[in-house]
């Protein structure tokens, strides 16, 4: 058993499966979530480098699933050293032809089921004024996005929350990082309904999982506020989107948001 533990959602493939195999190989013993059968071979896998794993089978859309997940990380005993908010899916299409059900699932696991995991994960590390915490957000969150609309706002959101948490949490021994990732070969795009698109279709153009999940790793060690991935394109993107750095924009919102009668 190694000292450490790290918690990873959306961990049965993509970025989050090569989250896992990254920590792992820095010597994490981890918690592993996804919502399907898939799981128990990435875990196959994470294991054989050696970390011990624990794989928790819930569907993070939901309230129940979250508090699933979480009972199997508190009955372990031990501190959540990282937590790796990761599991989203999309929906593409304009907006007035896609489904509606699909894309308040979207919502559900996108922004309430992240809250809801962040909201535990944040009040343990508060109790022990340590940890770290990496949302996966998105460039989108920062674009204008048609025919994936929704699914922009929610990596907006989880954009947002994750600056936001950074900010209150500042003074504390809790660092808070965005992981902002460009098109990156996983499933995302087909289970998206998104593989007839031009991103959608360029599979080895895109950034590689690995490559991506790495750039998060590095950030969250240094304890960067956010990190885009991978690609020079991402990054390009991404520096002209963000002409105002966060902490100032955070900075400028809280004079206005605190209580009057608060220094
Ligand atoms: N790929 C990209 O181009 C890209 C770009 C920017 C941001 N992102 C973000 O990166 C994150 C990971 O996506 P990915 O690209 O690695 O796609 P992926 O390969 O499809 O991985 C998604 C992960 O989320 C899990 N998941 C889906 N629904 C779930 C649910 N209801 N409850 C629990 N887990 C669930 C999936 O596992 P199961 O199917 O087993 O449930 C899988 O492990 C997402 O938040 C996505 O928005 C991706």
């Amino acid at each position: 058993m190694a000292d450490m533990l790290a918690v990873v959602t959306g961990a049965s493939s993509g970025i989050g499966l090569s989250f896992a195999k990254e920590l792992a190989s820095r010597g994490y013993d981890l918690v592993v979530c996804s919502s399907g059968e898939r799981l128990a071979e990435a875990t196959e896998s994470i294991r054989s480098t050696g970390a011990d794993v624990i794989d928790v089978i819930a569907d993070l859309s939901t309230q129940d699933g979250v508090e699933t997940l979480w009972k199997k990380v508190t009955d372990l005993g031990r501190p959540v050293d990282i937590a790796c908010i990761n599991a989203g899916i999309g929906v593409g299409g304009q907006f007035w032809e896609t489904d509606l059900d699909e894309e308040l699932k979207m919502v559900e696991l996108n922004c309430v089921g992240t809250v809801q995991l962040a909201k535990y994960i944040v009040r343990q590390m508060r109790d022990l004024n340590a940890g770290k915490i990496l949302f996966t957000s998105s460039i989108a969150g920062e674009m204008v996005a048609p025919r994936e609309a929704v699914y922009a706002a929610t990596k907006a959101f989880v954009l947002s929350f994750a600056h936001s948490i950074r900010y209150e949490l500042r003074d504390t021994g809790i660092t808070v990082t965005a992981l902002q990732p460009g098109p990156t070969d996983t499933d995302f795009f087909h289970r998206a309904s998104m593989d007839d698109t031009k991103v959608g279709s360029e599979g080895k153009k895109q950034s590689h999982p690995d490559d991506v999940a790495k750039d998060g790793i590095d950030a969250l060690f240094a304890g960067k506020d956010h990190v885009y991935s991978h690609s020079t394109t991402t990054r390009l993107e991404g520096a002209v989107a963000n002409l105002v750095p966060g902490s100032v924009k955070a900075s400028v919102h809280e004079k206005q948001a605190k209580p009057l009668n608060e220094k």
